[in-house]
């Protein structure tokens, strides 16, 4: 009895507590919502608007994907999106990964970094995707400027590079652009084969020319160097190396000139004398 009575009593004051809470709360929520952030895009529906349906459906189709993409686009996003005839090309291939295989392929071809189309052009280099590793570093691409074109290249596509053809969402935080073909991981796909052998050096009497001119080319062991599976990362690395050959490649046929030109000038002088 007693005891009812005393929650009688602060029944009104509990009451009273609680509702000027849920005021406080509300009015505490009515001051937040103009700033609240806007939801993040639906990234599979830019990405069908934008020109990449087919690609949109099979991130659609691929659980692990679809909520990696989709967890990801608040921190930032960049996806580089096949167009649809380049999805159609590839699909044989791409039927012939395993769901594993067709998660990690999706996931490549994004960047947990939200790039304008400006900073894209002001970046070369590496670059991790969402499916990278961190540890790893693995599943990585390299982005290179050639002129006003943007592409992508892997070791594994070598021979062709995809090429950013348009802007299909450029809007913080998520950008999305169009390219003329899937780009594939070395992690999933044979790195190209080895570029065919240089031609034989040129005689040595033109050497003075190359030298002068175009650096020549690298003489013959170009395929016991090809990068082989163990090592196939490496396309920016190969070709600083193969400019460092280049260089060494035209110093030594200058050398023999300048050094044959000195001969025949201490012949010439020995013969005056
Ligand atoms: C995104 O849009 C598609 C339809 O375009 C819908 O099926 C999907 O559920 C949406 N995803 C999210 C996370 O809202
Ligand atoms: C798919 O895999 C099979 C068996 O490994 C192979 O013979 C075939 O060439 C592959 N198809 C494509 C398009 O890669
Ligand atoms: C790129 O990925 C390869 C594995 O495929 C790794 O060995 C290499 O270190 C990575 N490069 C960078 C710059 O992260």
């Amino acid at each position: 009895m007693r005891r009812l009575r005393l929650a009688d009593a602060l029944l009104p004051i509990l009451l009273a507590l609680a509702a000027g809470g849920a005021a406080t709360t509300a009015a505490a929520a009515a001051a937040k919502a103009p700033a609240a952030p806007p939801a993040p895009p639906n990234v599979t529906a830019e990405m069908a608007k934008g020109g990449c349906k087919a690609f949109a459906d099979l991130i659609a189709a691929s659980p692990d994907a679809s909520s990696t993409y989709q967890s990801a686009v608040e921190g930032g996003m960049t996806v580089f999106c096949p167009s649809d005839d380049a999805v159609r090309a590839f699909l044989p291939k791409y039927r012939n990964l395993t769901a594993d295989g067709k998660a990690e392929l999706l996931l490549f071809h994004a960047v947990p970094v939200h790039y304008s189309l400006g900073s894209l052009k002001s970046n070369n280099g590496p670059m991790n995707t969402l499916a990278t590793d961190g540890a790893a570093k693995n599943y990585n691409f390299t982005l290179q400027n050639q002129g006003d074109v943007v592409t992508i290249r892997t070791t594994a596509s070598a021979g062709a590079p995809a090429r950013v053809k348009s802007t299909a969402l450029d809007k913080d935080p998520l950008a999305i652009y169009v390219i003329d073909r899937v780009v594939q991981p070395v992690e999933l796909f044979k790195p190209a084969p080895a570029p065919t052998p240089a031609p034989a050096p040129a005689p040595a009497a033109d050497a003075p020319k190359a030298a002068g001119g175009k650096p020549a080319r690298r003489p013959a062991p170009a395929v016991a160097d090809a990068p082989g599976p163990a090592e196939d990362d490496a396309a920016p690395v190969d070709q600083k190396k193969d400019a460092k050959k280049s260089a060494a490649a035209a110093g030594a046929p200058c050398f023999r000139w300048w050094l044959a030109t000195a001969l025949a000038a201490a012949a010439a002088a020995s013969t005056l004398a």
